[in-house]
């Protein structure tokens, strides 16, 4: 299903058909209100004006004003249509890009700069919303006044109109050559600003390993290069897009005078009136205007377009979600592998693997470092799919599930506990917004992070900025911990959720985690070997093969968490 650019962002008007067609019937009515204006000038000076009488000139003027005040008016009306059908466009646009990111795999989020795929949706989809606004509201107007007005033209006098039609190769030549140097320039410059743009973010996001590094002249540095290059480009695309308008405004400005000198010899040889040339001249002028504006636009178009591709290209991107089945499950929490081959690139990382997880059986998955246990997570969360074997949830196979549904029943503390600006309740309760006070301070409770919290002079209402950077590692880890112990999950990962927590406060999270109330499964990632006295099954990964270390603990009924402040 591959289409061009153009045809896609086509699909996104499929609603303004009738909007887009009334927009181009008010362009006709305005452009037939003005066509007539050169035949009623003629008019004026060779019947009205000569016949010195007052009734008729001033009729002239009455007629004048009404088609001036009507083409005022239609073009208002136009615009406020366009702007309406513009902005609905682009929001839909905005809107689709909002769903694909949600909706291109999690590998290729983590294989793409976060800073250019943000310019690709901020920037691309405005300059997408400014060629959209010049193609409707000036380019197509323009080229039926243009039609129409050439009609009158060559009515008045077909040589002139000839002498003036003699600009058209001329401007198209000029367009011709210009148009791939101007395309391409615009190309290099989004390319750079794009650069330039997530060259920005990262500054800003490393800005304490810069301070840490001292490598504040490094960065400034490496901004510098962007900002050389940006500093070419643009000054190149913005020449170039001078140029344009410049030399076919300069076209038009001599086939003016060409007119004026040939209609100036017609009119001595008695060929035409007076009142000829000076409509010929009012038709020319009523054009000028629009193909002014319209030449100043072509760059901007020729932008808009470059950047449809760049945004087509996110949009048409197939690195989707491997899962996409529609089977929403109320998860007993079951989940099992079998024969699960996976790896990232040629080598494969898990051989041929068989675990299982259950609810009221804490699972423990030990190995070096580097030998796939956050990987083996990725898989559980259906973020990638395995190249063999296979994967089901209380005996449903992956392929059948809604993820979304399944993962909302799975509390994740990952690696890095993740922190996002809001405040603690908002970070606690995030994914669900309908969440009570009452539930959220219970999580907080859980992972004994709530005698923090009411610390804070706003308690849970206290602010966070991204990353969480005004906490210590072990409150952002036990923010995390609350936040995958909401609404009772029935599969709870916890991937290192070790490395910030002192041994008191490890021991009591772990006596709360695994003896909370409807006994989910639990995953626990972990070097700790603490850990291991809480667990009921461990396996072990070395070199890509699992075994298992068999249930260490017999499962117990699930008994009540830890009561606040208890100490053990
Ligand atoms: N998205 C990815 N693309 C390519 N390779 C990856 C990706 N994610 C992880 N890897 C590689 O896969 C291997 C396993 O990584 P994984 O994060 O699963 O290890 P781990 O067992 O969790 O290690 P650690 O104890 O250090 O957390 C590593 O060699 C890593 O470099
Ligand atoms: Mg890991």
């Amino acid at each position: 299903m591959k289409q061009g650019p153009w045809r896609q962002y086509r699909s996104f008007f499929h609603q303004s058909n009738v909007m887009l067609g009334f927009v181009i019937l008010l362009a006709l009515v305005g452009a037939a209100l003005l066509i007539p204006l050169p035949l009623i000038i003629k008019y004026a000076l060779d019947k009205a004006i000569p016949s010195r009488n007052t009734g008729r000139i001033l009729t002239v003027g009455v007629v004048l004003i009404g088609m001036e005040l009507g083409n005022g008016g239609i073009t208002l009306l136009r615009r406020w249509l366009v702007i309406r059908e513009t902005k609905r466009a682009t929001r839909e646009i905005r809107h689709a890009m909002a769903l694909k990111v949600h909706d291109v795999s999690i590998d290729y989020h983590r294989r793409n700069e976060v800073g250019l795929l943000h310019d690709q949706i901020v920037q691309q989809t405005q300059r997408v919303d400014s060629m959209t606004d010049l193609l409707i509201s000036t380019f197509f107007p323009t080229v039926l006044l243009a039609i129409g007005i050439s009609a009158i033209l060559i009515s008045i006098n077909w040589l002139l109109a000839l002498v003036t039609f003699t600009i058209v190769p001329l401007l198209s030549m000029n367009h011709r050559w210009l148009r791939p140097r101007v395309q391409r320039a615009v190309k290099d410059y989004q390319h750079e600003y794009a650069d330039f743009s997530a060259g920005v973010l990262f500054s800003l996001r490393s800005i304490e390993l810069t301070r840490t590094r001292g490598a504040e002249a490094e960065d400034v540095a490496r901004q510098d290069a962007h900002l050389a290059e940006l500093e070419t480009k643009d000054a190149r695309m913005t020449w170039l897009r001078g140029l344009y308008g410049t030399t076919q405004q300069t076209l038009l400005a001599l086939s003016a005078t060409l007119i004026l000198v040939v209609g100036g010899i017609t009119y001595a040889r008695g060929h035409i009136t007076l009142g000829d040339l000076f409509a010929y001249y009012a038709g020319l002028a009523l054009l000028r205007g629009p193909l002014v504006t319209s030449f100043a636009a072509v760059p901007a178009i020729l932008e808009g377009r470059q950047a449809l591709t760049h945004l087509f290209d996110l949009y048409n991107e197939h690195d989707r979600n491997p899962y996409r089945g529609t089977r929403k499950l109320d998860l007993v929490g079951h989940i099992e592998g079998r024969g699960i081959t996976f790896g990232y690139g040629d080598e494969p990382l898990l051989h041929d693997v068989d675990f299982e997880l259950e609810p009221g059986v804490v699972t423990m998955v030990a190995g070096p470092n580097g030998s796939g246990k956050t990987s083996l997570v990725s898989l559980i969360l259906g973020f990638y799919r395995p190249e063999q074997g296979e994967l089901s949830v209380d005996g449903v196979p992956y392929d059948e599930i809604d993820m979304p549904t399944l993962r909302r029943q799975i509390g994740v503390v990952s690696q890095e506990g993740v922190i996002v600006t809001g405040t603690i309740a908002e970070n606690i309760g995030y994914g669900f917004p309908d969440a009570a006070p009452g539930e959220i301070r219970r999580a907080a409770h859980l992972a004994t992070v709530d005698d923090f919290i009411d610390t804070l002079q706003h308690g849970f209402d206290e602010s966070l900025t991204f990353d969480g950077r005004t906490l210590s590692g072990g409150q952002r880890q036990r923010i995390a911990i609350a936040r995958a112990l909401l609404r009772n999950p029935r599969l709870l990962i916890l991937d290192e959720p070790t490395n910030h927590l002192d041994a008191g406060t490890l021991r009591r999270v772990l006596g709360n985690l695994t003896r909370l109330e409807n006994s989910p499964a639990v995953l626990i990632i972990s070097h700790h070997p603490r850990v291991v006295d809480h667990v009921d099954r461990l396996y072990r990964i070395d070199e890509g093969r699992v075994v298992t270390d068999g249930i260490r603990h017999p499962t117990t009924t699930a008994g009540q968490a830890d009561p606040p402040g208890t100490t053990p």
